[in-house]
This record gives structure tokens, sequence and C-alpha cells, in this order.
């Protein structure tokens, strides 16, 4: 299981010591939230605040989602810049399998994403192609976002296609996980879990990174 906090939410000007202060707390992937002002209506980070990262000293992986349009270029600058997972929307590039294969090819870990409105058959016939199958939960833009729950039922089934597949692919959730739900969503199947405002809101990490945990452990016992 790993927990994945999403810097959207966290003090952009401390943005170092945030990744170093959430993971003493014991997450265990910093999630990447780029947004271009063109796929989603908001503008966010590129591949120099990853590389700068990397260069202040963040190892663990670094979970990059590009909710842009085009994407093939920041596929290549992110690769460069030291992401660990490079995950793309379906409808961010025209050529999905060959934007997919330029993620591995670059030595990264190539993730899809699908919109809350977008069916999991999407991803069937590229599952060769992918280490990570990331399900939003709510339509992508913003944090702080309420968690669509209809979302649930394309968990499970995603779950149910990677388990059928025999494929190593991560099953990762994004959007609205707090502590009152991550229990639902690691029984829908997910093993990989974004937390933004829930997280980065708190005063404090360790607590609630060890509470997201507990829940989510306890659902799946
Ligand atoms: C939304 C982003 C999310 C967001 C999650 O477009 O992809 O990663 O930061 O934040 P919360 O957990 O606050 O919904
Ligand atoms: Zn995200």
């Amino acid at each position: 299981m790993i927990i994945a906090p999403s810097i959207l939410s966290a003090d952009f000007a401390r943005l170092g010591a945030e990744c170093d202060a959430v993971l003493a707390a014991g997450a265990d992937m910093i999630h990447f939230d780029v947004m271009d002002n063109h796929y989603v209506p908001n503008l966010t980070m590129g591949p120099m605040v990853c590389r700068a990262l990397r260069e202040y000293g963040v190892s663990a992986p670094i979970d990059v989602h590009l909710m842009v349009e085009p994407v093939d270029s920041l596929i290549e600058q992110f690769a460069a810049a030291g992401a660990t997972y490079i995950s793309i929307h379906p409808d961010g590039t025209r050529h999905l399998d060959r934007s997919l294969t330029l993620i591995r090819d670059l030595g990264c870990r190539a993730g899809l994403v699908l919109n809350p409105a977008v069916p999991v058959a999407v991803a069937e016939p590229v599952l060769s192609r992918l280490d990570m199958l990331l399900l939003m939960s709510v339509n992508p833009g913003f944090g702080g976002q309420e968690f669509i729950s209809y979302t649930l039922e394309k968990i499970s089934s995603a779950r149910r296609m990677i388990d059928s597949s025999g494929l190593p692919i991560s099953l990762e959730v994004d959007g609205g996980i707090k502590v009152h739900n991550i229990a639902d969503v690691a029984r829908a199947g997910a093993d990989t879990f974004v937390v933004g405002s829930e997280i980065f809101a708190a005063s404090e990490y360790q607590s609630v990174v060890s509470r997201l945990r507990s829940e989510a452990q306890s659902a799946i016992l």
C-alpha cells in the first residue's frame, strides 16, 4: 500500500521542506500535479520544479500526473527532470500507445489516468504498456474537491481487469480521499492513494498519514 501526498496542497514557498516533512511522516511517494491551463483550468508546476526537488535531495519516487495537452514534449522533459512515474490522460495525446511507449523508453514507469466519466475499458488495449492505472475520483484541476462516489464501482472493475490480466499494474486513486473514506477506496481494490488537502491541511502530518494507512489497512484485512 502506497500513500502519495499531492503537493498541490503543500506550501509552494517551502516545497522541498514540505516533501521532506510528508516523507518523514511516513508517506511513500510524492504526487506531482502538472496543470497547463488548457487541459484543465489551472496552472501549476513544470519540469524545473521536479528537477529542483531532486537537486534539493528528494529521493523518494516522484509520481508525475500530467494534466496537459499535448503531452509528448513534457514526457521527455519530466523524464530528464527525475520523474519516477509519468501518468497521462488518453485525451491529452493524439497517439496514446506512442506516448505510453515513450514514457517507458525514457526509463520511467508509465501510467494512464482516467477521468471520472471515462470507462475503465479505455485502458484495456494498452494494459501491457502500463505500470499504473490511475482513476480520478474528482474532475482534475483542483485540490479539495469532494470524492465522486460512483467511481468506487470503477475501482472494483479496474481491480478485476488488472487481476485477470496477471500484469503487475498498480491501481492508484486520486481526489477527495480522506481518513473517513480511504477504507472504501481500499476495499474497492486500490493499492495506491493520492491524498492532498487532507494531509497538508493538518497541523501535524505524521498522525494523519498513519491514520490514513491504518484505515486503508483495516479495510483489506
Ligand atoms: C486534482 C489532482 C489531485 C489533487 C488531490 O486534479 O490531480 O492530485 O491534488 O487533492 P485532494 O486530495 O485534496 O482531492
Ligand atoms: Zn493528481
